[in-house]
């Protein structure tokens, strides 16, 4: 078990295409995986992509169970999920508000898929397919842009909807970073 550091913005790993993982279910994926897992809990997080921790792989792990930081968010099952493919299911758009463990303090609106289909791999290269909408789409697409080099602030339309989140929600919690 080993929280690792974050990467913030500016970091030039966090502009770059994350490889594919061509193996599974080995020591050093579940090490990985171990990683991303508590470090994402240290933060309390909703997500967290290999690269924030400083590796170029294509996975992601989120979940959200009763988050103090989102009160009103589904539940998102923890799901570890690799060399993620992500398909719109129609041309629906939401703004909603995000942030990021890479760009801590802040929050903006950005415009997301409503619904979506996603596909990638579990751990064991066991394969998952799922359609979702709302919220979770929203954690998904969010945490498959760091495997392309994208962070939230480049997905907004509107940066005058950008600010540090004790400034736009003042009694949200001292350490509500993402
Ligand atoms: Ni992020």
């Amino acid at each position: 078990m080993a929280v690792r550091e974050i990467l913030r913005m500016g970091h030039p790993l966090l502009l770059q295409h994350a490889e594919a993982v061509e193996a599974f279910d080995t020591p050093g994926l579940h090490a990985l995986l171990q990683d991303l897992h508590d470090t994402m809990e240290a933060a309390n997080g909703a997500g967290l992509a290999a690269p924030q921790i400083g590796v170029s792989l294509q996975v992601v792990v989120f979940g959200v169970r009763s988050n103090p930081r989102y009160p009103d968010a589904a539940q998102v099952p923890y799901t570890v999920l690799i060399n993620p493919r992500i398909t719109p299911l129609d041309d629906a758009l939401e703004d909603g508000w995000e942030g990021c463990l890479s760009v801590p303090g802040l929050r903006g609106v950005v415009p997301r898929h409503q619904n979506i289909r996603y596909q990638g791999f579990d751990p064991q290269g066991n394969a998952i397919d799922r359609t979702v909408s709302g919220f979770h789409a929203r954690v998904v697409q969010h945490e498959c842009d760091h495997l392309i080099g994208l962070l939230y602030p480049m997905r907004m339309h509107d940066l005058t909807r950008l600010g540090y989140t004790s400034v736009l929600f003042p009694g949200m919690a001292e350490d509500a970073d993402d």
